[in-house]
């Protein structure tokens, strides 16, 4: 494989440059973090089973006409997308009260919400990524009230579809968070879906015992990570063909 120019690399994937203008290769890693980092490891054949995830449910938001910046599925651990100018907002939508609301708001995890709830978090380590109202977002022109409207929009269907998706395999969506970027072409701008849907960033419980199957199981040590991602690939039947012993998959050049 040829050498090519990495442009970024993240917690959990690196971005290189794609092989056409406006194209970039995604790759995902094994690396885990939580809590800003605080806490890092491994997950065996994270990388491999959520670049399949990602590419299965992004193709599926697709076919909902979701505009989003996947391309095509490349190898093991990459995949082509569409380069977008990313808005550095994580839009998470809750539907089950888990995590930082549950300890922000005092409402025992597990309690249904009475609606879907949309937030906002402004993308920056330093600051930890602080939750931010749509008023800082458009008021420091991070996004123009335009932008919001799609994202919201996007949002709200994405959440729709994705629940049910997942409740016909037999999970629960408690929560995740997605990230939108602006896509230039011809002269026109449109807001997609980029980044990733995975267990990394979802919470995902089994519908009959509530048993995580998401990446609460590593931030909360609660052992058979490697397991949960597989399950929920199994589930969506999308396990790659060889199954676990082929998970670490091949190594990129760098
Ligand atoms: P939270 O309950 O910790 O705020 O997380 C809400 C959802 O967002 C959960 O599905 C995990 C996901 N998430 C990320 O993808 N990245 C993050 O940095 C954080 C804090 C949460």
């Amino acid at each position: 494989m040829a050498r090519r120019r990495q442009l970024y690399e993240g917690k959990a994937k690196i971005l290189f440059e794609g092989p056409e203008p406006g194209t970039l290769v995604q790759y995902f890693k094994d690396d885990a973090t939580a809590f800003n980092a605080q806490k890092k490891g491994t997950i065996t054949g994270k990388g491999v089973l959520n670049n399949r995830i990602s590419e299965f449910l992004m193709t599926k938001l697709a076919e909902i006409n979701v505009p989003t910046h996947f391309i095509r599925r490349l190898n093991m651990r990459e995949q082509l997308i569409k380069e977008v100018e990313i808005i550095p907002i994580e839009v998470v939508v809750r539907n089950i009260a888990a995590g930082s609301i549950a300890q922000r708001l005092g409402i025992p995890e597990g309690t249904r919400l009475p609606r879907s709830i949309v937030e906002y978090y402004y993308k920056n380590d330093q600051l930890g990524d602080p939750m931010v109202a749509e008023e800082h977002i458009t008021a420091f022109g991070w996004a123009n009230p335009p932008d919001m409207d799609d994202i919201v929009h996007l949002t709200l269907r994405i959440n729709d579809f994705l629940t049910g998706l997942f409740l016909g395999v037999g999970i629960t969506l408690v929560d995740f968070k997605l990230e939108f970027g602006r896509l230039f072409e011809n002269d026109e701008m449109r807001i997609v879906l980029a980044d990733e849907i995975s267990p990394d960033n979802c919470r995902l419980w089994d519908s009959k015992t509530n048993e995580k199957m998401d990446k609460d199981r590593f931030r909360r040590d609660l052992g058979k990570i490697e397991e949960a991602y597989q399950e929920v690939a199994r589930r969506l039947g999308i396990l790659p063909e060889a199954g676990s012993r082929d998970m670490k998959g091949p190594e990129t050049m760098q």
